[in-house]
């Protein structure tokens, strides 16, 4: 058995700088460079499908793995190489027709966007805002009462990806289950962030990246069907292992994997099963604690600073992993360089990842803060204290 590396229990190195930008993607602990690297080792020396076949069983352990982490079948699930492959697979495989309504809310990732209005062009389709109340969270009256037998889809960012809010899956699951409508939620915010638990929200499909809140590495992500809703599936793409080809011709698969190809990269794979099997060892309930109780720290801190405006919505709550705010008298893309100058790392959100909610709010870029499970106080401190600096050099024009 090969020899562990030292930092196998999972603390990235993070001591040249303080990461507070989770939300773009994790840190990967050493368990996945050295997962990675000694496959592709073994594929050097023995080529790709030799190799490949001997990871066999790590790989059916990652779809295991999975599965547990959100409660349902390892069949259920289909490897992606990210969140945009799994969630246009899905979407891009309804038979949408004209005059089709297709319910977004205000966060709805703006590459979700983009799809759903290609396919209103295509179909006709209509894209439409589900309505929230004034503190941000879904308005289920107005949802319930907005409701008919033309909604064909809702479709849900459960963490808008300038952290704007955390919606109520659960509930819109409750009324898409109560009528009838396919609801997918696109997780790649909430997955390794908050629990997750595909039957408490009845959704037929969710999606998530591997390098984000699961500290997986890049190009790598998983789709959860509900069994049975494969079958609803028109996939725009397919091949012979979706799709085997039977005597009598080809047949799609009816589970999840009628979403998966056989080209793939079995080292990143390998690669996210390392990263959950580091995360099960030190326990998701403390992770998803730890990132609760370091967002509320870094709010109320950030709360402190002069100049400072939180642009969560009223009703977020604090325990949200990603905190966006702008500083006085500098825009987003400015505090994001200034604060890397001081190896502080966080993101400036622009428009394009959540156009709907920052058009509605007349925001042009906001500074995404995000916290990991391993975001120290150090790491707050750092942050606020450079915020600080920077709020104090700021001179007001007379
Ligand atoms: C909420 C949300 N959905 C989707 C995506 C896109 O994910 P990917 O880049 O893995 O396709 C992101 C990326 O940041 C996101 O924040």
């Amino acid at each position: 058995m090969e020899a562990q590396p030292a930092t196998w229990a999972g603390q990235p190195t993070t001591d040249s700088m303080h990461y507070l930008n989770q939300a773009a993607g994790g840190l990967m602990p050493d368990s996945v460079l050295h997962a990675v690297s000694h496959y592709m080792q073994r594929e050097q020396a023995l080529g790709a499908y030799i190799a490949s076949q001997q990871v066999q069983p790590q790989l059916q352990q990652l779809y295991a793995r999975l599965a547990e982490l959100l409660h349902c079948q390892p069949a259920d699930i289909a490897l992606t190489t990210g969140n945009t492959h799994g969630w246009c697979a899905v979407v891009g495989a309804l038979p949408l027709e004209a005059g089709d309504r297709v319910l977004v809310t205000p966060g709805e990732w703006g590459g979700n966007y983009a799809m759903l209005r290609q396919l209103q062009a295509r179909t006709g389709c209509v894209v439409e805002e589900m309505p929230c109340t004034p503190g941000g969270a879904l308005d289920m009256a107005a949802l319930q009462a907005s409701v008919d037998a033309r909604v064909k889809l809702v479709a849900l960012t459960w963490v808008p990806a300038n952290g704007c809010t955390v919606y109520d899956a659960v509930a819109l699951g409750q009324l898409c289950a109560r009528h009838g409508i396919p609801y997918i939620v696109d997780a790649a915010q909430a997955l390794g962030h908050i629990p997750v638990d595909v039957q408490a929200l009845q959704c037929d499909a969710l999606t998530a990246p591997g390098r984000k809140w699961l500290c997986g590495p890049r190009g790598t992500g998983l789709v959860y069907l509900k069994p049975g809703f494969a079958a609803r599936l028109q996939p725009m793409t397919v091949d012979h292992v979706s799709c085997p080809i039977t005597p009598t011709g080809p047949v799609l698969r009816h589970d999840a994997r009628v979403l998966e190809q056989s080209e793939a990269s079995m080292a990143l794979r390998l690669g996210l099963l390392a990263a959950l099997d580091t995360a099960q060892a030190q326990g998701w309930p403390q992770r998803f604690a730890a990132i609760a109780q370091r967002a509320t720290q870094l709010r109320a801190a950030l709360a402190q600073v002069p100049g400072l405006r939180l642009h969560s919505l009223p009703d977020a709550p604090a325990g949200c992993g990603i905190v966006p705010f702008t500083l006085e008298g500098y825009t987003p893309a400015q505090v994001q360089q200034a604060l890397l100058a001081q190896d502080i790392q966080v993101a400036a959100s622009g428009m394009g990842y959540t156009p709907l909610d920052m058009q509605a709010r007349g925001l042009t870029a906001v500074v995404r803060a995000s916290v990991a499970w391993h975001t120290s106080e150090a790491d707050i401190a750092a942050l606020v204290s450079a915020l600080q600096r920077l709020a104090a050099s700021h001179t007001v024009p007379a």
